[in-house]
């Protein structure tokens, strides 16, 4: 299978592998080299419960076999979306490198090991907001808010551990589908698709532009 990307003819940017991952880290950390900022930023995107979409941008916090990680309010919008229906689409698109990633596949919580380390390393700031921020709720004045920032300010003061709030955690998603798209001239653009069959074996196959 490694070999059939060669015998395919792509753009040496594509690599040979036989399943995505190797290539997704490659093309997001050379997006990391190129981009003016948010090379991890990719738009995720949700259906509710009658079958209305919804997109919005989100950053990436870990790739690795098992899937890919983003975190976020679980009393927002998307997590209520997610929850009644546990499949999501992800875009990554690096301007600089005029290049794009679509991964699809369904989502679980990571455990609260995870959701607890990753909160840790944010900034107190983050932290901060974290507790204060009704995500996607609606909101009577910004003062309101500011308001909250303020208690959570007082409760939780520069240097103490705040701990990770109740609603806030992450999710995986496990990928059924990647595609990278690479830009050419005239529109004559690259695009291979990975899909997965059983015991994490891949299938790649070339689209056209
Ligand atoms: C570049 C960028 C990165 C963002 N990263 C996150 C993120 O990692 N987690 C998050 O909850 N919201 C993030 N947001 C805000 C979301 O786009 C969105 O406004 C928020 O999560 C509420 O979405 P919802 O109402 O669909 O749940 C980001 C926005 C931008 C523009």
């Amino acid at each position: 299978m490694a070999d059939s990307i060669n015998r395919l003819g792509l753009n040496e940017a594509f690599g040979n592998d036989s399943t995505p991952l190797p290539l997704f880290q490659r093309w997001i950390a050379e997006a990391g080299e190129s981009e003016p900022n948010d090379p991890t930023a990719f738009a995720l995107a949700t259906v509710d419960a009658v079958g209305q979409p919804s997109v919005r941008m989100l950053l990436l916090k870990g790739a690795t076999e098992a899937g890919f990680v983003f975190y976020t309010n679980m009393n927002s919008r998307k997590a209520e979306e997610l929850r009644t229906n546990p499949r999501a689409s992800m875009c990554f698109h690096w301007k600089q490198l005029r290049r794009q990633v679509r991964i699809s596949g369904s989502v679980t919580l990571v455990s609260d090991a995870d959701a607890d380390t990753y909160f840790a390393s944010r900034d107190h700031a983050s932290k901060v907001g974290a507790w204060a921020s009704l995500q996607s709720s609606a909101m009577s004045s910004r003062g309101e808010f500011e308001q909250r920032v303020e208690e959570y300010r007082a409760k939780y003061p520069e240097g103490s551990v705040v701990p990770r709030p109740p609603h806030w955690s992450g999710w995986l998603l496990q990928p059924s589908e990647v595609e990278f798209w690479l830009n050419a001239d005239a529109r004559l653009h690259e695009r291979l698709v990975y899909t997965a069959q059983a015991d994490d074996v891949w299938q790649q196959q070339l689209l056209y532009p």
